[in-house]
């Protein structure tokens, strides 16, 4: 099967400093680097290398023909990722040494697409695909009501988190995907609980707490790896794409919960966002070490 992604690519520029920058302040830099991110990109390259046929359907700007590229050697289809005018959506990181960071991300070519560019490149899915979404791109809800006509399955990330944006995809959601506060918020916002959502499965990280899936009226919970965290960005990321593309391979959510979250332990081990997602060798290594 097929796991489409409408997804964001970011360049992540990580700037190192010796305190958050205060208003109208210059501030020196103490390290630089440019890595390739962004929630969609992330779960693409996890998906990806967990083994499954990912095509990403996004854009990239003037500015992005080395993350196209990137996303490409990552093992992921990138024939629906068009080049366009609009600059590739980046994110300026500031990391302080305590590791507190404050970031601005400029959209740019992620809200860019338009529908027809989207149901273009959804002509080709069929029933038993998988569709993944997050909110960093236009016309989620579009996109996932066109994959819910056309019987494939339709997994959305609530983040970065806004009500306004899962009420108008949760209609057309068989699996929605969040942190912990990310679902203390949906769940605060809907006077409800994770097991009354209005959607088929909830899966719910809890970072070195584990994870807990939700569906058919049953829940299965998974523990975190016990490993030292050296970067956790892409942490979610990580888990739902290996989550998605084990469940696309034949696995039980189980099977999947196990194999996403010892995914996510080793992209915790290592600093950077797609590019640190480890390969599926990898992760059977872990796992027999683990187990
Ligand atoms: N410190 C950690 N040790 C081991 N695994 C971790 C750690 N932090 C995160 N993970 C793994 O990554 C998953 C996602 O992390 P979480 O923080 O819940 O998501 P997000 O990155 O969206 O905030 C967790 O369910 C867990 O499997
Ligand atoms: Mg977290």
């Amino acid at each position: 099967m097929t796991i489409f992604n409408l997804g964001s690519i970011n360049a992540d520029h990580v700037y190192s400093v010796p305190h958050l920058p205060l208003p109208g302040e210059t501030l020196a830099a103490t390290g630089f680097s440019i890595g390739l991110g962004g929630k969609g990109t992330n779960q693409s390259v996890a998906a990806a290398r967990a083994g499954s046929d990912v095509f990403h359907i996004g854009a990239v700007g003037p500015d992005g023909v080395w993350a196209r590229e990137k996303l490409a050697e990552l093992g992921v289809n990138v024939d629906g990722v068009s080049q366009i005018q609009t600059p590739t959506g980046h994110a300026i990181i500031n990391v302080d040494a305590n590791a507190e960071n404050a970031i601005v991300l400029f959209p740019g070519a992620n809200v860019s697409l338009s529908e027809s560019e989207i149901s273009r490149a959804l002509e080709a899915g069929k029933a038993g695909d998988t569709l993944l979404l997050q909110n960093e791109t236009s016309h989620q809800a579009f996109a996932a009501e066109l994959a819910q006509k056309k019987g494939i399955r339709v997994v959305y990330s609530a983040a970065p988190f806004s009500i306004e944006a899962v009420r108008a995809v949760l209609p057309f959601v068989s699996m929605l995907a969040m942190n912990e506060g990310e679902a203390a918020q949906l769940c605060a916002a809907l006077g409800t609980n994770i097991e009354n959502l209005p959607v088929p499965e909830t899966l719910v990280t809890l970072g070195s707490k584990g994870a807990q899936w939700h569906g058919n009226g049953s829940n299965l919970n998974v523990e975190s790896f016990s490993v030292v965290p050296v970067d956790t960005t892409g942490a979610g990321d990580t888990f739902a794409g290996y989550f998605a593309a084990a469940r696309d391979q034949g696995a039980d959510v189980a099977q999947a919960l196990k194999l996403a979250s010892a995914a996510a332990a080793i992209k915790v081990t290592r600093a950077g966002a797609a590019e640190a997602i480890p390969a599926r060798a990898e992760v059977d290594v872990f796992l027999s070490q683990r187990s």
